[in-house]
């Protein structure tokens, strides 16, 4: 069993697929919109739920907005096997991000709403939530205040941290030293670390520094040799919310104690299947769906 708090965004994705995007002025078809929930926070939670075990405690801290989508963020969590009474509603309107689809990949526009009220100097039971907790897990769509008092307070309590950098904030090299593993793409990795190459980066982080490429996979150290996992080729439906399965699904399998090498593969799988389906979390695997995968190893013990 593992319990696991995910702290971040809950948001409504409203995604528009288009074949063209419009210049300045300009206004252009799109040709299909959808609604679907998301926000790189509750996005890992599902990645986890839908992994998790009955025996399994999956934690979502955040808050939704007083609107017709919070309870909906808020139902869907509950469906995904996470506990939610965490999640504070605010007088605010929920996170949203409005998405465009083109070419086979996503841009994003974000607007925190709820999300940008997560203040841990505000919380009483929810601290309690923390107790035996064997992961916290956390991204950047929440003030980064609230990611620092939550990784100060992890420290002191023990409890590991899987902080995903995303999107990259110039304060989050302050996060680094209180988290266990710090998880960016190689964009946001290029613009925390400008001026280093890749290799001797990741060799002065091993086993802390993960730096997800994309398709190309994901690459660390373990202090002796660097490590390329390659991602599993795919002609994709849907990127988007792939970072969030594979931070998700490593989290998940970290938590059950399998060493990082293994769990960045396991992860990767996630991701595999998660990007051949429509939304962020349409197509993250559940545990089964990732056993009947041909890819999935008997030796990732799970039982
Ligand atoms: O990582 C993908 C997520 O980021 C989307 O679901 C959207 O909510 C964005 O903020």
């Amino acid at each position: 069993m593992s319990k696991i708090i995910v702290i971040g965004s809950v948001s409504m994705d409203l995604v528009m697929e288009t074949d063209r995007i419009a210049l300045e002025g300009e206004t252009v078809f799109g040709n299909r919109f959808s609604m679907f929930p998301g926000g790189k926070g509750a996005n890992q939670a599902v990645a986890i739920g839908r992994l998790s075990q009955p025996e399994d405690e999956i934690i979502m801290l955040g808050a939704v907005g007083q609107d017709s989508f919070g309870s909906i963020l808020l139902e869907n969590l509950r469906e995904n096997h996470i506990f939610v009474d965490n999640v504070g509603t605010v007088p605010q309107f929920s996170g949203i991000a409005q998405i465009t689809l083109y070419q086979d990949d996503n841009r994003i526009i974000y607007c925190p709403g709820a999300n940008g009220e997560v203040n841990p100097d505000s919380w009483t039971d929810e601290w309690k939530a923390f107790e035996n907790a064997d992961l916290v897990v956390l991204q950047n769509e929440i003030p980064h205040q609230a990611n620092v008092a939550i990784a100060k307070f992890c420290k002191e309590q023990g409890i590991k941290i899987l902080y995903n950098p995303a999107p990259a904030r110039s304060t989050d090299m302050e996060m680094l030293d209180w988290v266990d593993y710090f998880t960016p793409n190689e964009h946001e990795c290029q613009e925390l670390f400008p001026e280093r190459e890749l290799e001797d980066l990741l060799n002065d982080y091993p086993e802390k520094l993960i730096v997800t490429l994309g398709t190309r996979g994901s690459i660390y150290s373990d202090g002796h040799q660097v490590h390329h996992i390659p991602a599993l080729k795919t002609q994709p439906v849907d990127t988007t919310g792939a970072g969030d399965t594979f931070n998700g699904a490593f989290g998940y399998a970290l938590s059950h104690g399998i060493s990082v090498f293994e769990a960045l593969r396991f992860a990767t799988l996630a991701a595999h299947l998660s990007v051949q389906k429509f939304g962020a979390q349409g197509g993250m695997p559940t545990m089964k769906e990732m056993k009947e995968s041909s890819y999935y190893e008997k030796t990732w013990d799970f039982e």
